[in-house]
């Protein structure tokens, strides 16, 4: 049978933890049809969706693009010299100005705290393309590969290494949304954010934890994914970060300790940082799996969210 759409219409995406397990479940199923050729609808004929993006990107923008094409939508890509959100006119300013001509934005924004705003201030849905704080699209995606690779999401222990940073929290929200266990690891002093920990714990319950440890231990993971160790808007700090970083790489070594785990990485990485050649080019890396399947995801999240 064929995966429905999700309903989500009317609502905005801002993270993972927006997303109830139905949902979740249901998102991942249509993106599976999707990537199947088994689902060929075009929610999005007529629809015409905003991208907004204050930060660089690859993976996003295009993923993006092709899956609004795909669903039948249109799209006009702005960059923040476009827009320059905050400086050449307010956010809530520019939301107001963006709901008259689209049906849905897609934004890529250097703060959360905008992002919400800009969120709070338009009345057709919005999606959070990244921002310091998260990157739900990407995890996502990440969790449709999971469930390829090793099948249910609730038996596996995935291993976050390296910086606490947006994909971290948003990998935190969605091991309490599918029920896996989640190790992050990080130097002392760059722990992920304590509202998104203490929410996890919160609603933690039996079949799922959330450990937080400066220690590297990969034992028994299924998965090991790590990110690059200065994240956009942190270039100053790399130099300083690949010292601290350097005992938390990714390597050949590590993988070896965790036989059976797929390595996993949003891209773009950093080569002979975060993650040696042999293991982002090797036989267990997952890495553009990954990438392809933010096709998938999104499209059956804006589905959802934009379609008609
Ligand atoms: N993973 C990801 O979001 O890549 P981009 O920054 O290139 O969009
Ligand atoms: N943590 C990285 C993710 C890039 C997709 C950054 O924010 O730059």
């Amino acid at each position: 049978m064929i995966a429905p759409v999700i309903s989500l219409r009317g609502r905005d995406f801002i993270d993972v933890a927006d997303l109830e397990p139905g949902d979740l479940r249901r998102l991942l199923d249509l993106a599976r049809d999707i990537k199947g050729g088994r689902w060929t609808e075009r929610p999005l004929q007529g629809k015409h969706v905003a991208m907004l993006f204050q930060r660089p990107s690859h993976r996003t923008r295009v993923s993006f693009e092709v899956g609004i094409a795909r669903l039948g939508g249109t799209t006009t890509t702005l960059s923040g010299q476009d827009v320059q959100l905050g400086f050449r006119e307010s956010v809530a300013d520019a939301a107001r100005v963006l709901d008259r001509y689209v049906d849905g934005v897609v934004a890529r924004l250097r703060s959360h705290a905008d992002l919400l705003l800009l969120a709070r201030s338009s009345d057709k849905p919005v999606i959070n393309a990244l921002t310091d704080r998260s990157h739900p699209c990407q995890v996502l995606a990440d969790l449709m590969t999971l469930e390829e690779v090793h099948g249910d999401l609730a038996a596996q222990r995935v291993v976050y290494i390296g910086d606490g940073n947006n994909i971290a929290n948003s990998l935190i929200e969605a091991s309490v949304l599918a029920g896996f266990a989640l190790t992050v690891i990080t130097p002392p002093g760059y722990d992920p954010d304590a509202g998104v920990v203490e929410r996890a714990r919160s609603i933690n319950s039996g079949s799922h934890h959330v450990t937080l440890t400066n220690q590297v231990d990969v034992n028994r993971a299924t998965a090991i994914y790590t990110d690059v160790w200065a994240s956009m808007g942190q270039e100053d700090e790399r130099a300083a970060r690949q010292k601290v970083f350097a005992p938390y790489q990714v390597n050949q070594h590590l993988m070896d300790i965790a036989p059976e785990a797929v390595f996993m990485h949003c891209l773009p990485a950093h080569r002979g940082e975060e993650v040696t050649d042999e293991v982002i080019d090797g036989p267990r890396s997952v890495v553009f799996q990954q990438a392809e399947n933010r096709l998938y995801a999104q499209m059956a999240l804006m589905a959802g969210l934009f379609g008609a």
